[in-house]
């Protein structure tokens, strides 16, 4: 696995400045997966991508137990935390494989479950926990 560009945010607002930046370069069809442990700050990074669709930051949480949340903005934008996923077969009965041929930027949380439905364009990116309120963000090919 090549890993490229790594970027710090040493706060919140940080991440979420960083999630806007992204976002300006995602259109529908994109599939973004944030890997990273519990609390590294990817519903943060979500929250970013949001607001440049227009979406309110506040309406962005992890949606741990509902697996899926939808924010309609000038972008579609389909946000999962597969966290709670633990087989193939609850992937396929949430119907995730329709979602990824919906006309939205699709962002996960906890993707690695969904590793085999994935497209290789994907954007992979891989989020460390360095110690305080520091963050890296790399972005990866896998
Ligand atoms: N630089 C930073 N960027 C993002 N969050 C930070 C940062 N520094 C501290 N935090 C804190 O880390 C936590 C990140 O929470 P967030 O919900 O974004 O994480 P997550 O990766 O989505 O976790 P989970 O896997 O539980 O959904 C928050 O409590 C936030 O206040
Ligand atoms: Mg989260």
């Amino acid at each position: 696995m090549e890993e490229y560009f790594p970027f710090s945010t040493s706060s919140v607002a940080e991440t979420v400045a960083f999630g806007r930046r992204l976002g300006e370069h995602l259109h529908p069809g994109d599939v973004v997966a944030l890997h990273g442990d519990l609390g590294t700050g990817k519903t943060h990074l979500v929250k970013g991508v949001a607001a440049t669709a227009g979406v309110e930051i506040d309406s962005v949480s992890s949606p741990t137990f509902s697996i899926v949340n939808e924010y309609p903005g000038t972008s579609h934008i389909v946000h999962f935390d597969l966290y709670r996923i633990k087989t193939n077969r609850e992937l396929v009965e949430l119907g995730f494989e329709e979602y990824l041929d919906r006309d939205a930027i699709i962002i996960l949380e906890w993707p690695e479950m969904a590793h085999l439905f994935l497209p290789d364009n994907a954007i992979h990116i891989r989020i460390e926990h360095t110690g305080g309120d520091t963050r890296i963000f790399r972005l990866a090919d896998s």
